[in-house]
C-alpha cells in the first residue's frame, strides 16, 4: 500500500518537473549574446522591440533606449501611443519599461495629440538640474510634415513619465553665426519663398540664394530629423534638418537643456540631409553621419569630420562599404552609440523602415571602424562587442 502511494508521488513529482520544464522551455525568453542586425529583436517579454528612430542614454550603469512606439499598418507611422523606453546592461538584452512620454489622448488640440507625428526622440541628462530632458521632431496633427517643430519634455526619472513642456521652431530672431549679409538683407523678399520654389533646385548655391533662412528668421527655423549631443564640458547641442530639409543646423541648448541659446551654425548648406548623428572620439574629433532625403526609402549615407562642432566640417563621403553600401544596408541612421568603458567604440544605429506596417521596422546596429581617419561601416549578420 505504502509502496503504491510512494510510486504515485514519484510519478506526480516527475510529471510536475517535466511539465514545468516544458512550460519554461516554451515561454523562455531568448537571451542574446550578440547583435543580429535586421532580425526580430525580442525584449524581456519576447516581443519585438518597439523603439524606432531611437537613441540611447547611459545613466548610472544602465543603457536606456528611447524610440517611437509604432503600431501596425501605415497609420502606425503616426504617434498613437508615444515614446517607448527599454533598459539594458549589456546592449543585447532589453527590458521593457513602458511608455516614457504619452501622446495626449484627451485634448485633440494638444501639440502632441494622438495622431500627430512624433519622431526621433532623444533623451539627455542634465547634471545641474537633475532632470532628464527629451527632444523630438514634432508635426502637428493633420498638417502632414508642414509644421517642422521640435518638442521638449522633462522628467525626474529616466523611465518617465515625461511631461511635455512645449513645441517650437528653434532660434526665432537669431542669425546663424555663419549667416551671410545677403541672408540678413533679404529677409523681406525671402518671406514669399515656398517649398515649391525648391522643386528641381539642387545646386547648393541656388538653394541658399532662395534664403529660406531669412524667411524663417522671425518665426523660428524649421526643425525635422534631429539628434542631441552632449559635449565633455556638459554643453548640449541640438542638430536638425532645417530650411525645408536643405540645410543642417547645429544649435546650442541653454544650461538647463530646455531651450536654444540662439547660437547656431548652418552646415552642409543646400545638401538635403536627414537622420543626423554626432559623436566624438577620444582625440577630440567630432564626426557626423547622416542620410540624404528620400522619405522612408533608404539612400546613401554621408559622413563628415570637424575639430569644432561649429565647423568647418570636412565631408568624408559614404561611410558604408560592401554590398548594399549605397542604401546604407537598406536603412537610415538614427544614433551613434558610444559603448561605455570601451575607448572609441561606437555603434552605428539605424532603422530599416517598413512604412506599410510600421511596427515591423527592424534595427540595424553595426560597429564603426576608423580607416585613415574616416568612419567605416560594414555589414555583419551577427556580431558582438
Ligand atoms: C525620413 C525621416 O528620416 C523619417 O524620420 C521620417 O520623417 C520619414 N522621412 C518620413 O517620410
Amino acid at each position: 500500500m505504502l509502496a503504491k502511494k510512494r510510486g504515485t508521488y514519484t510519478y506526480l513529482f516527475v510529471f510536475g518537473i517535466l511539465s514545468l520544464t516544458l512550460f519554461s522551455f516554451k515561454y523562455a525568453v531568448e537571451k542574446y549574446n550578440a547583435f543580429y542586425p535586421a532580425e526580430l529583436w525580442k525584449d524581456n517579454n519576447g516581443v519585438h522591440i518597439n523603439a524606432h528612430g531611437g537613441g540611447i542614454l547611459f545613466h548610472n550603469g544602465l543603457y536606456y533606449w528611447y524610440g517611437e512606439h509604432k503600431i501596425a499598418g501605415y497609420e502606425g507611422n503616426k504617434a498613437h501611443v508615444g515614446v517607448h523606453v527599454y533598459t539594458s546592461t549589456d546592449l543585447y538584452n532589453w527590458t521593457d519599461k513602458g511608455i516614457a512620454l504619452s501622446v495626449d489622448t484627451v485634448d485633440t488640440k494638444s501639440d502632441i495629440a494622438k495622431g500627430c507625428i512624433l519622431e526621433r526622440p532623444k533623451v539627455i541628462y542634465n547634471k545641474k538640474t537633475g532632470k532628464f530632458v527629451m527632444w523630438f521632431h514634432l508635426e502637428l496633427k493633420g498638417m502632414k510634415y508642414a509644421a517642422a517643430r521640435s518638442g521638449v519634455a522633462v522628467s525626474d526619472s529616466p523611465t518617465g513619465p515625461f511631461t511635455f513642456i512645449r513645441s517650437l521652431r528653434p532660434n526665432k530672431g537669431a542669425w546663424a553665426i555663419n549667416a551671410k549679409d545677403f541672408h540678413k538683407k533679404g529677409v523681406l523678399s525671402a518671406s514669399t519663398v515656398t517649398r515649391k520654389d525648391l522643386n528641381g533646385v539642387r545646386d547648393p548655391q541656388k538653394v541658399d540664394a532662395l534664403n529660406i533662412l531669412g524667411r524663417d528668421f522671425k518665426g523660428g527655423q524649421m526643425a525635422r530629423d534631429m539628434n542631441l549631443f552632449v559635449d565633455d564640458d556638459g554643453k548640449a547641442y541640438h542638430i536638425f534638418s532645417s530650411e525645408e530639409n536643405s540645410t543642417t543646423h547645429i544649435a546650442e541648448l541653454s544650461d538647463d537643456y530646455l531651450s536654444h541659446t540662439g547660437k547656431y551654425v548652418r552646415c552642409f548648406v543646400g545638401m538635403f540631409m536627414e537622420a543626423p548623428t554626432l559623436f566624438k572620439t577620444s582625440e577630440g574629433k567630432y564626426y557626423f553621419i547622416g542620410s540624404g532625403c528620400s522619405g522612408w526609402k533608404p539612400n546613401t549615407a554621408r559622413s563628415a569630420v570637424a575639430d569644432d562642432l561649429f565647423g568647418p566640417w570636412k565631408r568624408l563621403g559614404n561611410p558604408c562599404i560592401g554590398e548594399h553600401a549605397e542604401t546604407t544596408f537598406d536603412s537610415q541612421s538614427t544614433y551613434v552609440l558610444p559603448v561605455q568603458g570601451k575607448k572609441d567604440t561606437f555603434i552605428f544605429m539605424a532603422d530599416r523602415w517598413t512604412p506599410k506596417n510600421a511596427i515591423d521596422g527592424r534595427y540595424i546596429w553595426l560597429p564603426i571602424y576608423f580607416e585613415g581617419g574616416k568612419p567605416q561601416i560594414k555589414w555583419l549578420d551577427k556580431w558582438s562587442l
